[in-house]
């Protein structure tokens, strides 16, 4: 089915998820460790549901053998109770872990990676067993993470761990792949927004030199598995990234298991936002702005890193015209998906594509503006319904007041 026949049936915005592609991602990223990791203990590789819950990746994703990583009592919900996950194959980071949340995970024998020193006593009264620790390690420019344990108060922690009686599985890292370039609070730190930089993604020699550090405190404390996160490109780039850490464990005399938590990697550019040009206008200073109908609502990412636009055979033949101001239809002035898109001349109607939006967009979408759109699934070669598009009783589904509307 073409874009135009999906759009004329689920209607416009259109999310297109592609779980044939996912699935590729997913196969050649674990071939490409395994190959890179032949004489380690193994490789884990398990999706980090925060970057794309699509039930239709999850499922396939834990269909292919991969683990879960997640960050909250909902994620671990869709994949213990949704996907069925087996409860040993996930690992649960987050800096805020409810006491609800932990108890699951102790009936469940997942591996919980505390996040602080003082969240060990917060796992040893919820009878959590397997245990992890995150190290926390300075982020660009030098400052310090504000995930995880020093590295300097790992081996405290490590005792800490055994005195109460945790099974300490897993030494743990993630370099943040959206950076904030300025400390936070400072008088000159200016607005988020403004510091905000993707780096993603990093360097094999920045995930090497982690790794290293990591090692060599797996060595001091006596952990056999660590865990490199995510932050990783897809494969086949990541075969780089495979081969440099490869290098210094072995260097470093680590013949461990590497557990992997990728999300980007797996997802990024298997999902598209088909959208359509609402109107065309010229602005008093003579920019010409086609106003469409997704705006940051769908792609709040747009507010630090444009999304790549192209336009799908537009009616003007895709030549002319200055570059183009794409805004959104939120009515507020930063609702702006592209300052200056080269798409030719558009005219209404005319279908634009966010390509390679599969991660951390869709998840973190709003309901501020129009209902959302339907997400259809490529599966088999097919595509298919996944979700249908929002309706208005989807708004008002948790209200406890009666509904004064009639459908
Ligand atoms: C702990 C942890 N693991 C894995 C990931 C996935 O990172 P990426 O999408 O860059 O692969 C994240 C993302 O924030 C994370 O926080």
């Amino acid at each position: 089915m073409s874009v135009a026949e999906l759009l004329a049936e689920h209607g416009s915005p259109l999310w297109l998820a592609d779980v044939d592609r996912a699935r590729d991602r997913l196969a050649a990223f674990r071939a490409a460790w395994s190959a890179a990791w032949a004489g380690g203990d193994g490789v884990e590789v398990a999706y980090s549901y925060k970057t794309n819950r699509t039930t239709a990746f999850l499922r396939a994703f834990a269909d292919d053998d991969a683990g879960a990583e997640v960050v909250c009592a909902a994620e671990y919900a869709l994949a213990r109770d949704v996907v069925g996950v087996d409860g040993a194959r996930i690992t649960v980071n987050g800096p805020a872990k409810p006491d609800a949340l932990l108890e699951r995970c102790a009936a469940d024998r997942a591996l919980v990676i505390a996040d602080s020193v003082a969240e060990l006593e917060r796992l040893t009264v919820a009878g959590v067993t397997r245990a992890g620790l995150r190290v926390g390690l300075p982020g660009p420019e030098g400052h310090p993470s504000r995930f995880g344990i020093a590295p300097a108060d790992v081996v405290g922690a490590a005792r800490r761990a055994r005195d109460l009686g945790l099974t300490l599985e897993v030494l743990s890292l993630h370099l943040v792949s959206t950076d904030c370039t300025a400390a936070l609070g400072g008088e000159h730190a200016g607005t988020l927004a403004a510091n905000v930089r993707v780096g993603w993604a990093k360097a094999p020699t920045v995930h090497a030199q982690a790794a290293t550090t990591l090692a060599r405190l797996a060595a001091e404390i006596g952990v056999a598995t660590i865990d490199l996160g995510g932050g990783f490109p897809a494969a086949p780039a990541v075969a780089g990234h495979g081969a440099a850490v490869a290098d210094v464990l072995h260097r470093e005399a680590f013949s461990g298991r590497l557990m992997l938590e990728p999300g980007r990697a797996l997802v990024a550019d298997a999902v598209d936002l088909a959208c359509s040009v609402v109107a065309v206008k010229t602005l008093a200073d003579g920019t010409t702005c086609a106003v469409v109908d997704a705006g940051t609502d769908l792609l709040p990412g747009a507010l630090w890193a444009w999304p790549r636009l192209e336009a799908l055979a537009p009616r003007m033949g895709g030549t002319g015209s200055a570059p183009t101001l794409v805004a959104g239809p939120l009515c507020l002035n930063i609702d702006v998906v592209a300052p200056a898109a080269e798409l030719g001349e558009l005219a209404p109607g005319d279908v634009l594509m966010a390509r390679e939006v599969g991660a951390y967009q869709q998840v973190q979408s709003t309901q501020f503006g129009d209902l959302r759109p339907a997400v259809v699934a490529r599966e088999g070669g097919t595509w298919r319904l996944h979700r249908r598009r929002e309706e208005l009783s989807d708004l008002i589904i948790s209200d406890r007041e009666e509904p004064s509307w009639s459908a």
